[in-house]
């Protein structure tokens, strides 16, 4: 039998995960929105791209969560996302309000699903997943570090002309405007990017980095980027689902790692078919550490926001 993967929300991130999931013929995906049609829609329109693509995958779409039962991960997606103006933090009220009732629902027909959350503002809206379903914190993890640290690495391969494939990058802290790129831990081809470029090139490419959402915001005006937001996704999904062991930077929910506890910030982890099977932690440098307590706080304020709120 194949691994079934749940998608919740057939918007643009979305259906580009269902997609990406059902070419790499990772899993049987069922693909869930409150629209009528589109989901149903999308995933028959990619079933029948299935021959030409030439994977044997299942697709189906659904308004209500029967189909989804018993996945073994579900990717949540659903939520508004960002036009030209909002931060990620104006969605805060209309997300959570999504993300409980999608959570629940989740967590009713696949008590054993791991979660990977992409929903906006990313963080906070871990804290609600994981609060909903009640999942032990290993199952739940949200996705933005691969999304981030994709951007600083295309960014870095087109400033020194080389492939992308040789540069790694490394992007911690919460999905906003704190997020911390980390320099000494970027490299291209194992060489750290501080021994390649001027420190005036490297601030440059790490700003246009903690900006990356809002430049694909700007340029397509009705909504935000999801290309590399679904293969980041989709990344987490295929090192749960093939037990990778593959270390990647997720939210997770921390408990004392880095010194920070009770909250979910962007760190390096461990994926296996476990979900998060490890927190590895780094020694960072003082300014390092410095600034990752202070994307630790924004995530902190955000969620005793949301805590105010009912
Ligand atoms: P979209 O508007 O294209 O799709 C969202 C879909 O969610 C819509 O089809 C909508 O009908 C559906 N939806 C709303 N309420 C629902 C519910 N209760 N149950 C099921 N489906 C529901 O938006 P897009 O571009 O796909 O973005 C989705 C979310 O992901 C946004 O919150 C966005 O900010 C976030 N995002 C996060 C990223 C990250 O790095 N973590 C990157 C890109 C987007
Ligand atoms: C991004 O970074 C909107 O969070 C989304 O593109």
């Amino acid at each position: 039998m194949n691994l079934k993967v749940t998608v919740v929300g057939a918007g643009n991130v979305g259906a580009t995960v269902a997609q990406r999931l059902a070419e790499k013929e990772l899993a049987d995906v069922v693909l869930i929105d409150i629209i009528e049609g589109i989901p149903q829609g999308k995933s028959l329109d990619l079933a029948e791209a299935a021959p030409i693509e030439k994977h044997d995958s299942l697709l189906v779409g659904a308004n209500t969560y029967e189909a989804s039962l018993n996945s073994d991960l579900v990717i949540i997606t659903a939520g508004i996302p960002r036009k030209p103006g909002m931060s990620r933090d104006d969605l805060l009220a209309t997300n959570r309000g999504i993300m409980r009732d999608v959570t629940r629902q989740t967590a009713k027909y696949s008590p054993n699903a791991i979660l990977i959350i992409v929903s906006n503002p990313l963080d906070a809206m871990c804290h609600v997943a994981m609060e909903e379903s009640g999942f032990t914190k290993n199952r739940v993890m949200g996705m933005a570090g691969v999304l981030d640290s994709a951007r600083l690495r295309a960014f870095i391969a087109a400033e020194l002309k080389v492939s992308v494939e040789n540069v790694q990058a490394l992007v911690l802290g919460g999905h906003g405007d704190t997020m911390v790129p980390l320099p000494r831990f970027s490299t291209v081809a194992g060489v750290p990017v501080t021994e390649l470029m001027t420190p005036e090139r490297i601030d440059a490419l790490v700003n246009r980095t903690r900006n990356g959402g809002a430049e694909i915001v700007s340029l397509l005006k009705t909504g935000s980027a999801y290309y590399a937001p679904a293969s980041g996704a989709v990344e987490m999904a295929e090192a749960i689902l093939k037990d990778k062991k593959k270390i990647l930077p997720c939210a997770a929910y921390l408990e004392g790692e880095y010194g920070i506890s009770g909250l979910f910030v962007g760190v390096p982890v461990k994926l296996g078919k476990n979900g998060v099977e490890q927190i590895i932690q780094l020694k960072l440098l003082p300014e390092e550490a410095k600034a990752l307590n202070k994307s630790a706080a924004a995530v902190r304020e955000l969620v005793d926001a949301m805590r105010k709120m009912n």
